[in-house]
């Protein structure tokens, strides 16, 4: 289906932006956890100061033996999206009215990217520590991906426009919270109940993060609604690209693809979540409660509200192609 109408969104975005600040920054210390309360990396390693480091160690690897080779490359792919986080925070400075001119702002805005950045920077450091210490990761294959990931870049098309940026972060915070979740219950179905702990712990921030970004939108939507609307169906016609979408491992051409099959094929992130995450930002948004709309505004309503199931039906159609190499396993199949 074409979305037949050109969609300008207007500059009032931010006044919108500015209307909103003092909003978000009294949001913003229940929107993130304070340092003192939060979980830090080395809560869920071992400690190499103690005197039992070794035997941690072993403990350690022993019980990362339980997971399975696909569950280990989704997890490294995982690991990869959210070590390229020097990418989303340049991307989010660059949102109009939401950028930090100083590097230490003190607007709402600029309060929220900053502790969001930290609050993630722990996602990819826990991962990448997690996956060294199991010694079953080709590391440097890893590293190399993680350094073609930041050197291609990540450009999700939002324009540097805020509200195409915070419907997409809402989308994305909600997908790695549901792929950190499913990595979480296949990881406990393993045997590996650490790991659960791990992404668990991980898909609870996304979870917190998922709630600020909609909230974010929702006083858009209050102050905006038709532009926010219209900006609703250009990112959902634009499709919402996945974060890491530009790795490369330096020789294989379709890493990306294949990693993305693995996830949908065990069940981590699969084109039906894609289906729900929209279902669920279309209700949470009241779309199809929006009245008094003019003829075009009408129009990307109804585009809006009908695409979740279009999705859902192409998902269940989805085949997938057989178990391919992956360098991050020294090229065991998965
Ligand atoms: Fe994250
Ligand atoms: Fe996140």
């Amino acid at each position: 289906m074409e979305l037949a109408y050109p969609i300008e969104i207007s500059p009032s975005y931010l006044e919108v932006l500015n209307s909103i600040e003092a909003f978000v920054r009294g949001q913003v210390t229940s929107l993130l956890k304070p340092v003192v309360e939060s979980w830090q990396p080395s809560d869920f390693l071992p400690d190499m100061a103690s005197e039992n480091w070794a035997d941690s160690i072993s403990k350690f690897r022993e019980r990362a033996k339980a997971l399975p080779d696909d569950l280990l490359v989704v997890l490294v792919g995982d690991m990869i999206t959210e070590e390229a986080l020097p990418s989303y925070q340049s991307w989010l400075n660059r949102l109009k009215g939401v950028i930090d001119y100083s590097g230490a702002d003190e607007s709402g805005w600029a309060l929220w990217s900053r502790g969001w950045t930290a609050e993630e920077n722990r996602h990819g450091d826990l991962l990448n520590k997690y996956l060294y210490l199991t010694g079953r990761v080709n590391m440097r294959s890893v590293e190399t991906t993680i350094h073609h990931l930041i050197t291609n870049g990540f450009n999700p098309q939002t324009e540097n426009n805020p509200y195409l940026g915070f419907i997409y972060t809402s989308f994305q915070e909600r997908a790695t919270k549901i792929s950190h979740r499913n990595v979480a219950t296949l990881a406990a179905k393993a045997g590996e109940d650490h790991l659960q702990k791990i992404c668990g712990m991980i898909a609870g921030d996304e979870a917190r993060h998922e709630k600020a970004y909609k909230l974010f939108m929702t006083k858009i939507f209050e102050v905006d609604p038709v532009n926010a609307l219209q900006a609703f169906a250009k990112m959902l016609k634009t499709k919402i690209v996945m974060p890491a979408s530009l790795m490369h491992d330096g020789n294989d051409e379709h890493l990306f693809a294949k990693f993305s099959n693995v996830a949908q094929r065990i069940g981590v992130y699969t084109a039906y979540d894609y289906a729900e995450i929209i279902e669920d930002l279309v209700s949470h948004w009241n779309i199809s409660g929006m009245t008094s709309l003019s003829g075009v505004a009408s129009k990307a309503q109804d585009y809006i509200c009908s695409l979740s199931d279009r999705y859902k039906k192409l998902a269940d159609r989805i085949k997938f192609p057989p178990k391919e190499k992956f360098s991050w396993i020294y090229d065991r199949e998965a």
